[in-house]
C-alpha cells in the first residue's frame, strides 16, 4: 500500500514510518519539522495538495498538538491542530477515497467509569487537549463515514521522542529521590506495539473506533518504579498526589484519574495481543542508546 503519514517526525511517526518501510509499504513522510515532505495539516490547501499529490490508499494521522498543559494556555492553538487539522485530512481523504487513520488518546474520557473504558462508554474530556482530540474524533467519523479507523492509545513513549521513561529516568540519575504521581492509573504504550497495531488495521480495515493500549494497567508511581529497578538503579521513587503534582509543577491541566483501556473491539477481531507494559517497557529500555 501507499501510505501517506502526517506527524512523521515525531515520537510515534518515527517508529510507524520504518514498521511501515519494514512492512513492504511505499511511505509519504510528511512534518512540519525538516526532513520530510513538508505539511502543517492546519494549512487546507497544503493538506489538499499533499493528498492529491501522493494519491495515498491509506493516510496514518500522526500529526498533533501533544502539549496536553499547553492546550489548556492555549486552547485555540490545540483545536486548530488537532480538530481543524483532522477535518481536512478527512475531507482530503475523502476527495481521494483513501482510508484514513486518526491517532486518538484516553484523554476523551474523564477518568470516573471505575473500570476500564471500552470503545463503546462515552467521552467526556476534562480538559482542552482531550476535547480537542475528541472533536477530531467526530469531524472524522462525520467527514469520511466508513472509511475511517480511529485508534486511542495512551501514555505513549518510544526512542524518539520526549516520554515519561526518558524523564524518570534522568531524574534518577540526578535526584536523590524522584516524586511520581499514585493516583492517576492507565495503560503505558510502547510506540512499536502501537505501530505494528495501526499498520495490522489498515491491512484488514474494518472501519471504527478502536483501543489500542498496553496490556495491564498501573498508576505513574507503579511504572516509574519499575523503569527505575529494570534500568538497575537504586534511587528511590516517591508516590505524590496528582493535586502535589499540579501545585509543585504548576500544570493547569485535570487529567483523568484512572482511564485504562479495554481493547474490546480489537478482542472481538481477534486481533489483540498487546503485550503486557511491562514487557514492552523492557523491549524499550534495550532499545534505548546507552
Ligand atoms: N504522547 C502520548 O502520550 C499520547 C497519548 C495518547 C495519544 N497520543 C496521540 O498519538 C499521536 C502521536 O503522538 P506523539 O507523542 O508521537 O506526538 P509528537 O511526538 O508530538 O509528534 C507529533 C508530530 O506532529 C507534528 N506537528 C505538530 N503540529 C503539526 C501541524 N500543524 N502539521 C503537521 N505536523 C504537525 C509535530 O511537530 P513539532 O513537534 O515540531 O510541532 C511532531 O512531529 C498524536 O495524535 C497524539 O495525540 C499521544
Amino acid at each position: 500500500m501507499k501510505v501517506l503519514v502526517t506527524g512523521a517526525g515525531g515520537m510515534l511517526g518515527t517508529d510507524l514510518c520504518a514498521d511501515l518501510q519494514a512492512r513492504g509499504h511505499e511511505v509519504v513522510a510528511t512534518d512540519t519539522r525538516e526532513g520530510f515532505v513538508p505539511l502543517d495539516v492546519t494549512d487546507k490547501r497544503a493538506a489538499f495538495a499533499a493528498v492529491h499529490e501522493a494519491r495515498p490508499d491509506a493516510i496514518i494521522h500522526c500529526a498533533a498538538w501533544t502539549d496536553v498543559d499547553g492546550a489548556e494556555r492555549n486552547p485555540d492553538g490545540a483545536y486548530r491542530v488537532n480538530a481543524l487539522g483532522s477535518w481536512h485530512m478527512a475531507a482530503a481523504a475523502a476527495e481521494t477515497d483513501a482510508l484514513l487513520l486518526y491517532v486518538s488518546t484516553d484523554f476523551v474520557f474523564d477518568g470516573r467509569k471505575g473500570a476500564p473504558y471500552t470503545e463503546f462508554d462515552s467521552v467526556n474530556p476534562l480538559g482542552h487537549y482531550g476535547a480537542s482530540k475528541e472533536a477530531g474524533e467526530r469531524l472524522v467519523r462525520q467527514t469520511l463515514p466508513g472509511r475511517h479507523i480511529i485508534a486511542r492509545t495512551a501514555w505513549l513513549y518510544g526512542v524518539h521522542g520526549k516520554n515519561f521513561p526518558y524523564a524518570i529516568l534522568n531524574l534518577a540519575k540526578k535526584l536523590p529521590e524522584v516524586p511520581v504521581v499514585a493516583d492517576q492509573v492507565g495503560c503505558p504504550t510502547h510506540t512499536r506495539d502501537l505501530s505494528r497495531k495501526l499498520i495490522d488495521l489498515i491491512e484488514d480495515p474494518l472501519p471504527g473506533t478502536y483501543h489500542v493500549a498496553g496490556a495491564g494497567h498501573c498508576s505513574w508511581f507503579d511504572f516509574a518504579r519499575a523503569i527505575v529497578a529494570a534500568a538497575g538503579l537504586a534511587t528511590p521513587v516517591v508516590p505524590i498526589t496528582a493535586r502535589e503534582y499540579a501545585e509543585r509543577f504548576n500544570s493547569p491541566t485535570e487529567r483523568p484519574a484512572y482511564s485504562p483501556m479495554r481493547r474490546l473491539a480489537l478482542e472481538m477481531r481477534g486481533m489483540d495481543d498487546m503485550p503486557p507494559w511491562q514487557e514492552s517497557m523492557a523491549e524499550f529500555l534495550a532499545l534505548v542508546p546507552k
